[in-house]
């Protein structure tokens, strides 16, 4: 995911691009550039890291009049200063948000020309510089662009000499903003907004050519389009919600897709998740560390591994592990977990276990951040920019990622084999439908809100889970909230348990379905108000108020699907209680102090 911005017209160029970027910043962060015409040349700039450290190095003032502007979320090739865009080939220079999925048959093609960048945009810089020496017409070229491109693409681009702006879409978001000064093209409409809130909305395989003073769009059969011009009546931040009342809604509501895009590539075939965890067969005991929810995940993940890929799995919370002392096997592996991979704590159990001479892999999803480059070794989850301070679809893709561990581990021990392939390629599907219909969490939601003390049970993997369901049920709501070990509340805690207290037990695990059962009996008799979110009747209606029903997969499958139930829980409390429910009280979204 990135962000593209232009913009051509009668005032300076750069400092509207730059402040579109920065409102595209929640799309990608990890390099940014710009190109713009100056003296009929266009000059590059880009830098690796946020669009600040772009902004200290060019002058926003400099006399130009159209340009366009990158933010990277990097896909192909690393975050530097090489593969960042604008990429320039001949005569044309790009911007692109998408992924070009035939760029290597396509640079075979192209051989001609040498390659800068390990990136797949640089190939549609040169195969757009081929097309157009052809003939010159750039409208032509636009019309047939997409005979020769397999992918996702929003494309800005700028020819040398030519004094117009073109931009072409499909499967990746364009827009483009009319002002009476000037044209831009945006990926999203929070960037244009300081200058115009007047915008039309680029569909599939159209294109559009931008000049000062007029903009021409053509549709997929190449017709002039005649679209109607939108009017955008929000502001900055609710453009960037996508319509959503609050980002932590948006983010549970992206699941379906950043889960698929984390796992697709490891289920697409045995060879491929061979090749993609080949080495982890040899470590017997694996730590897995990390902060809040990501400590929470690896609860899951030691589930998990030790269930399927029958390896030693030890759990810690960052800031505990750094300062205790460790016995490590010979083939030990220390695996830490964040999001922003920036936390101090993590990092600096990872910096100690380089220099004891563990093997370190990284599950992160900020590609180029500090862990990820000091780790070993790195699985990124593909989560996208998470902007609400409780973490969601990212402590979901991470837990997808420790099942793939598991299900690696699992195929090699001959515990498991590919079959389970074709449920992982069902979750997405399974996952919209939980989402549309949000009746049951709603209606959980009313009952609770209003209660001081909230306990959550589960036992083995759906204990690991409550942990985090309880989490962001108190992060988010400020209700009291605790996880139990279904068996253990009876050794003290039960006797907080009164008439109404809400009590949501997870039960998904058969071997332990009865055994969990029996406590939630417990509680029930001692006035409780049950809630079971699980994957199975419950013939006793004796034992729950309200029951939660998600589908029956695979454990290494379904589990997310209970914490997307809990995550919507969470979301509803907050909001019938009022609370700032991106922003919680005294909480950071990435915390780089001890
Ligand atoms: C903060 C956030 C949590 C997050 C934790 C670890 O406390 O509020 O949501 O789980 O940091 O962050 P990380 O970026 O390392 O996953």
């Amino acid at each position: 995911m990135c962000g593209i911005v232009g913009y051509i017209g009668k005032e300076k160029c750069i400092s509207k691009i730059i402040s579109g970027l920065e409102s595209l910043e929640y799309r990608g962060y990890d390099s940014a550039g710009i190109a713009y015409v100056k003296n009929n040349t266009v000059i590059i700039k880009k830098e690796q890291g946020r669009i600040a450290n772009l902004k200290e190095n060019i002058n926003l003032e400099e006399e130009s009049y159209m340009g366009i502007g990158h933010t990277r979320w990097a896909t192909h090739g690393k975050p530097c200063q090489i593969n960042s865009h604008p990429h320039k080939v001949g005569k044309v220079t790009v911007v692109h948000n998408g992924i070009i999925e035939n760029y290597e048959s396509l640079k075979k093609e192209l051989s001609e020309y040498e390659w800068v960048s390990e990136t797949d945009s640089e190939v549609v810089a040169a195969l757009i510089d081929k097309l157009y020496r052809e003939d010159n017409d750039m409208v032509k070229l636009l019309s047939k662009l997409k005979d020769y491109l397999v992918g996702s693409y929003a494309l800005g681009i700028i020819i040398d000499g030519d004094d117009k702006l073109y931009a072409i879409r499909k499967d990746s978001p364009l827009i483009i903003g009319v002002s009476e000064n000037g044209n831009f093209i945006a990926s999203d409409v929070p960037a244009i907004l300081e200058y115009t809130n007047l915008y039309y909305l680029i569909l599939n395989d159209e294109y559009a050519v931008l000049s000062r003073d007029d903009v021409v769009i053509y549709d997929k059969d190449g017709n002039i389009s005649t679209k109607n011009l939108l009017t955008f009546e929000g502001n900055r931040e609710a453009a960037m919600k996508n319509g959503y009342e609050h980002f932590m809604l948006k983010e549970i509501y992206e699941q379906p897709k950043v889960i698929m895009d984390t796992i697709k590539e490891y289920i697409s075939d045995l060879d491929t998740l061979k090749e993609k965890m080949s080495g982890l067969e040899k470590y017997e005991e694996i730590d897995i560390v990390g902060c809040g929810s990501a400590y929470h995940v690896g609860l899951v993940g030691k589930s998990l591994i030790e269930k399927y890929g029958h390896v030693r799995v030890n759990v810690d919370i960052a800031s505990e592990y750094r300062y205790s002392d460790h016995i490590y096997k010979k083939n030990h592996l220390i695996l830490v977990i964040s999001q922003s991979g920036e936390t101090a704590d993590t990092l600096a159990v990872l910096r100690k276990a380089k220099e004891d001479g563990i093997d370190t892999l990284a599950i992160v999803n900020v590609v180029g951040s500090s862990i990820a480059r000091e780790a070993d070794r790195v699985l990124y989850i593909k989560a996208g920019v998470e902007i609400a301070v409780a973490t969601t679809k990212a402590y979901s893709c991470q837990l997808m990622m420790l099942s793939m561990i598991a299900l690696y581990l699992g195929i090699i021990n001959g515990m498991l084999n590919e079959s389970i392939f074709e449920e992982y390629k069902k979750l997405d599907k399974i996952i919209t439908d939980i989402l549309n219909d949000t009746s049951d969490t709603k209606s959980v939601a009313e009952i609770i809100y209003k209660n001081k003390d909230i306990f959550f049970l589960g036992r083995k993997l759906d204990y690991a889970l409550s942990m985090e369901a309880s989490l962001k049920l108190k992060e988010v709501s400020y209700l009291h909230s605790e996880a139990y070990a279904a068996g253990e509340l009876k050794h003290g805690t039960i006797s907080l348990i009164e008439t109404g207290t809400p009590v949501i037990s997870l039960i998904t695990e058969d071997d332990i379905r009865l055994k969990t059962l029996s406590n939630v009996k417990e509680v029930c008799a001692r006035g409780a108000l049950s809630v079971i979110i699980t994957n199975e009747e419950v013939l006793d209606k004796e034992v729950y108020d309200k029951l939660i029903l998600i589908p029956k997969l695979h454990d290494l499958v379904g589990s997310v699907l209970v914490i997307i139930k809990c995550q919507l829980i969470a979301y509803y409390v907050a909001k019938l209680n009022g609370c700032d429910i991106d922003k919680p009280r005294n909480l950071a979204k990435s915390v780089t102090v001890e």
